[in-house]
């Protein structure tokens, strides 16, 4: 899928940290892309406070308290179906102006924000990409009234958040299990220790080392021992792999990029040895690369 077009209207009651809009963009995208929508959209998402979003709450919802976050659909998806399964329902809210489809509104309450970004220990920013997922979710008709369809959302969120980079899991954590996978490395040829942690969409990690053999063509790099072990544990779509190695910075070798490039070609690769690291994303680690929708790539899904 190319990059989903998505296109938000903001008003801001009260200041937002810098560079929210860029990064609220990009969660929303991600959000399209998880759920498989094409056509353009866009949604309308106001910055308020307490006061503001408890009369709004109490207006349109008849709840007399203030809260964290408000979405209000535009298009009335039926019961367990969601935006990615009815495009008929969505290019109904297209709005020519905006050359998008109205997916609805969001009110945030900033006071809440900062609030809830103390008590869970964590950034204003992720706190604000949470919510913002969360309620273009409910935009594209999901809810979390039952177990199941609360666990539901959570899955769509969470792999929203973690293609968006704003993973639960830091780089830092990523790069240390790297470096702890290298004391598994059987490398008696080369003596270069690799070690590589996989972090997939739905927020698993991966961890592998290179394999060496005597004879030499039969090694398997750390990075293909971690994408092996995941494929081979239902894990198709992955964000970023973190690669650590003693002696030099472990770009990933040819085969190593092609093989993950069938799964992953957005995929952030991160190489680290000692203090030193360096990030480079897939796509300019293999340009023109070949994969599943080139070439012969029409078989995936059929026969
Ligand atoms: N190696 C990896 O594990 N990953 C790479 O991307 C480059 C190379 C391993 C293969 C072999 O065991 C050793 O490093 C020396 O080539």
């Amino acid at each position: 899928m190319s990059q989903p077009i998505f296109r938000f209207e903001f008003d801001f009651d009260v200041p937002v940290p810098e560079g929210t809009e860029a990064l609220l963009l990009r969660c929303a995208r991600q959000c399209l892309r998880a759920e498989g929508v094409s056509l353009p959209s866009a949604a309308y998402l106001r910055f308020t406070d307490d006061d503001s979003i408890h009369q709004l709450n109490r207006e349109y919802r008849q709840v007399d308290r203030s809260t964290d976050v408000l979405s209000f659909p535009s298009a009335a998806f039926s019961p367990r179906q969601t935006a990615g399964h009815a495009p008929q329902l969505l290019h109904r809210e297209w709005d020519p102006e905006l050359r998008a489809c109205v997916l609805g509104d969001i009110v945030i309450s900033m006071d809440h924000v900062r609030a809830q970004a103390a008590e869970y220990g964590h950034s204003v920013t992720r706190e604000l990409a949470y919510l913002t997922v969360h309620a273009l979710f409910h935009l594209m008709g999901y809810d979390h009234m039952n177990d199941k369809d609360k666990e539901q959302m959570r899955a769509m969120e969470e792999k929203a958040l973690n293609a968006a980079g704003i993973s639960r899991v830091s780089d830092d954590e990523l790069i240390a299990k790297a470096k702890d996978a290298m004391q598994f490395s059987y490398s008696p040829y080369s003596k270069y220790k690799v070690g590589a942690c996989l972090l997939s969409a739905d927020g698993r990690l991966f961890t592998g080392c290179n394999i060496e053999n005597a004879s030499y063509g039969a090694t398997n790099c750390a990075e293909r021992t971690a994408l092996f072990k995941a494929i081979s544990e239902g894990a198709r779509e992955f964000v970023t792999i973190a690669i650590a190695a003693e002696k030099s910075l472990p770009w990933p070798c040819g085969i190593c990029r092609q093989a993950l490039n069938e799964f992953a070609p957005d995929l952030r690769v991160i190489v680290a040895c000692g203090d030193e690291r360096d990030e480079m994303n897939l796509r300019d680690l293999l340009p023109h690369s070949f994969g599943p929708s080139t070439g012969t790539g029409d078989y995936l899904g059929k026969d």
